[in-house]
């Protein structure tokens, strides 16, 4: 499909992260030049940066298999084992928010990791007994939104720590003139750094409003992406000049009109917005945060002056 044919299959081909591709180049080439399986991947980080790609460019790089699937998805122990067993050597696989994997799958993923082989109980009462089973040696590659959230025993058995961060303008401009390449239209430059600098340091995002403006490109019958057509989707898409969303407004001004700018609990927030805390938490606050609208304090998270400014309010020193 083209939605994954928009991700790059190669390390050269995958724009910014230049950190992380540099280190993981440096590891992939010696595990392959010891012809030895890549050690273990974690990589964490806010979501849409491109976790899944770099997964499947380790496979692709390394020259096995990827095999995926993620943490809620994996209920017994079995359903790992199952997994773990089928794998050849040297493949590569990719647990999604490993951070939600069942505590009983965790504990068989230990020694899996560490020395390649399954301790499993078979039967119950007195009959049970535990057996081993060898595994081929693999890499499990991990995702997470924040690593915080792992436990510290799985988090040690990762060799490879990568943190992905949000993405610069110029790395955004250049995945949107590479998508809508892919997609065979063209854009104008301007546009395409009007849409890098409203997608929130964020290639999913670019990438999907890069979609929504082709679309209305295309019905008015417009042959390039120009910057009008661009801000006339972008305003009807309700992303404000640097990229906030409704959702993102409805978090501000909740904070600075609901609670007086705050501080407020993240609980409180999430039950007047309407959202899950863990969403606000992993999806909307990373990127206010880096930005400055709002803060974390110990009693709880702060409009800031910034975010007063952006809404052309006034803060108010009563308390
Ligand atoms: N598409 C989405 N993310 C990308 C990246 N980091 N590099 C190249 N293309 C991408």
């Amino acid at each position: 499909t083209i939605e994954l044919s928009l991700r790059p299959s190669r390390l050269d081909e995958y724009i910014g992260q230049d950190k992380v591709k540099e280190n993981l180049h440096i590891f992939i080439q010696a595990a392959k030049m010891r012809n030895e399986p890549l050690d273990h991947v974690l990589l964490y980080g806010p979501p849409g940066l491109g976790k899944t790609t770099l997964a499947a460019i380790i496979a692709n790089e390394m020259g096995v298999q990827f095999r995926s699937t993620s943490g809620p998805a994996i209920e017994r122990a079995g359903d790992l084992a199952a997994i773990l067993s089928s794998l050849e050597p040297g493949d590569v696989l990719f647990i999604d928010e490993v951070h939600r994997l069942p505590r009983t799958v965790e504990e068989i993923l230990y020694p899996a990791m560490e020395d390649f082989f399954l301790d499993i109980v078979i039967g119950t009462g007195p009959s049970a007994r535990s057996v081993q089973i060898d595994l081929p040696p693999f890499t499990l590659v991990g995702a997470t939104t924040r690593a915080g959230l792992l436990s510290a025993p799985l988090r040690d058995r990762f060799g490879i720590l990568s943190r992905l961060e949000f993405y610069n303008e110029e790395s955004l401009c250049e995945i949107v003139k590479r998508t809508a390449e892919i997609f065979n239209t063209s854009i104008q430059d301007e546009a395409a750094l009007e849409v890098a600098r409203r997608s929130r340091g964020t290639p999913r995002i670019a990438n999907r409003l890069l979609k929504r403006i082709r679309d209305i490109s295309q019905v008015r019958g417009e042959t390039e992406i120009s910057l009008d057509v661009t801000y006339l989707a972008l305003n009807m898409l309700q992303v404000d000049s640097v990229g906030l969303d409704h959702i993102d407004h409805k978090l501000i001004k909740g904070i600075i009109e609901d609670f007086k700018g705050g501080p407020v609990g993240l609980e409180t927030i999430a039950a007047t917005i309407g959202e899950e805390p863990e969403t606000i938490e992993d999806v909307y606050e990373p990127y206010l945060l880096q930005m400055g609208f709002i803060q974390r304090t110990p009693r709880g998270r702060m409009a800031t002056q910034k975010a007063y400014a952006h809404f052309g309010m006034k803060e108010n020193d009563e308390s």
